[in-house]
């Protein structure tokens, strides 16, 4: 979601004389977009300022200057603290504010000899930052679009409620119009987004009422979308009709992010996640039931307050029994204001690290199973970039499997077909089938 709204805040700016530099030394000015989904997200900012401070300095002292702003969860969980620790930050805004960029652009000049010229940004107009985006335009051949934004779930380790809101799912036809610019403009892979994507609901352009299915069926009907997939997903929204676009709509794609967290029902409770592991498999099960191939992609927390040795190996049983294509997998993070950070039984950070190890360790093993599969077989190849190892290709197969082709980049932005030829973990390699 923060890919998103960075490209999004780049669109803004476009409009307003802007471009895109990968150079700091460049910028005119730099926007910080930062996470507060764990501690160590969170803290990475405060370096990563320090960093450019000097560049501001030397700026001033030619009598320039560098835009600092930071965006963000970060800034929305504490803006006066963040103001406090950080003074030399000209704009600070929350992610629900960034449509307001170029006003808050203008204060700043305007503010320019002021000594408190500083702006801060913390407010939940989440309606009128989506009505007031401009246009969008496709970076690459892939692109994200926000359809829901925000969260009414409240598992207990979690900030995003409290730093993105209540759950907002954004009308069909505004999705359907940015889908269309993003077609016209190169996009043929989207990537529908949302903190809780299932809960999706809206008004169909026939007037009745819509859930993520309908949505999905009305987007795989613009011409130029290719390949579609949604994420992140709740095990426990998902309806026969969401299960069943995986064998009925060719364009979604067999891959599929859903987190489970745990393999331990009693830590699952205490996380307020409302699902058991069997129920978790069951709607794995339906899923696979209609997509035999699909690649399934998942994220889990080691070390949640009171987590066991024995609910910890009923993660690891689940992760050998489920198999699991890709996977995110995190040291709990206690975040200030949520309801674990109070829990007793904190875990320990070395019993973390051991966790942590040995999952990541078995999560590598059925990753590179999963790819192991495919070798010998044909499959399509989305090409989306130029590697660095000189006369490859970069793509995405549908499985969402990372892919190195051999082939002759006039290729670029195509959709080819390629025979698999090696596997591991991360990455296929295969040969271009002209
Ligand atoms: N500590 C560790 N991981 C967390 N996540 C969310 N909150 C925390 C936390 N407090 C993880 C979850 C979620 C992913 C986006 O981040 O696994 O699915
Ligand atoms: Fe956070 Fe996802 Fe739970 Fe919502 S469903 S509270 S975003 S972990």
């Amino acid at each position: 979601m923060n890919v998103y709204d960075s490209v999004r805040m780049v669109d803004i700016l476009r409009g307003l004389g802007y471009e895109q530099t990968d150079r700091a030394d460049d910028a005119d000015m730099i926007i910080f977009n930062t996470c507060h989904i764990r501690e160590k997200a969170s803290e990475k900012i405060f370096s990563q300022l320090g960093r450019f401070k000097p560049l501001k300095d030397k700026r001033q002292a030619e009598g320039k200057d560098l835009i600092l702003i930071v965006a963000g969860c970060v800034v929305q969980a504490q803006s006066a603290e963040f103001m406090k620790r950080v003074k030399y930050v000209d704009i600070a805004l929350g992610p629900q504010a960034y449509h307001r960029l170029p006003e808050m652009l203008i204060k700043l000049e305007r503010n320019r000899n002021i000594k408190t010229k500083r702006i801060i940004d913390v407010e939940f107009p989440i309606e009128a930052k989506f009505d007031s985006l401009p246009a969008a335009k496709s970076a690459g051949v892939s692109s994200f679009l926000a359809i829901q934004e925000g969260c009414d779930r409240f598992c207990s380790y979690c900030v995003v409620p409290y730093t993105r809101g209540a759950e907002y799912s954004r009308p069909m036809a505004e999705i359907l119009d940015e889908a269309r610019q993003l077609a016209a403009t190169g996009t043929k892979d989207l990537m529908l987004l949302g903190q809780n994507v299932n809960a999706w609901h809206g008004e169909g352009e026939d007037g009745k009422a819509s859930d993520l299915s309908r949505l999905v069926r009305a987007v795989a009907e613009i011409e130029g979308i290719e390949r579609i997939r949604y994420m992140t997903s709740y095990p426990s929204d998902f309806t026969q009709e969401m299960i069943l676009m995986h064998r009925d709509i060719p364009k979604v794609m067999p891959y599929l992010h859903l987190p489970i967290q745990s393999g331990s029902d009693s830590v699952l409770k205490k996380m307020n996640r409302r699902y058991t592991a069997a129920e978790y498999e069951d709607v794995v099960g339906k899923l696979r039931g209609v997509c035999s191939d699909l690649a399934l992609s998942s994220d889990f927390i080691v070390g949640f307050p009171g987590e066991t040795d024995k609910d910890f190996e009923e993660t690891m049983n689940l992760v050998r029994r489920v198999g699991f294509a890709q996977s995110y997998s995190f040291k709990y993070s206690a975040r200030p204001g949520t309801p674990a950070a109070a829990m007793k039984d904190q875990i320990d950070d070395t019993v973390m690290t051991e966790r942590l190890e040995a999952l990541q360790a078995l999560l590598l093993e059925e990753h590179a199973v999963f790819n192991k599969r495919f070798i010998g077989k044909e499959t399509d190849v989305l090409i989306e970039d130029k590697s660095k190892k000189s006369g490859y290709l970069f793509g995405h197969t549908p499985q969402m499997q990372n892919v190195l082709v051999k082939a002759p980049s006039t290729l670029l932005n195509q959709i080819v077909r390629a025979r698999i030829t090696g596997a591991t973990a991360a990455t296929l390699t295969a040969e271009f089938i002209p």
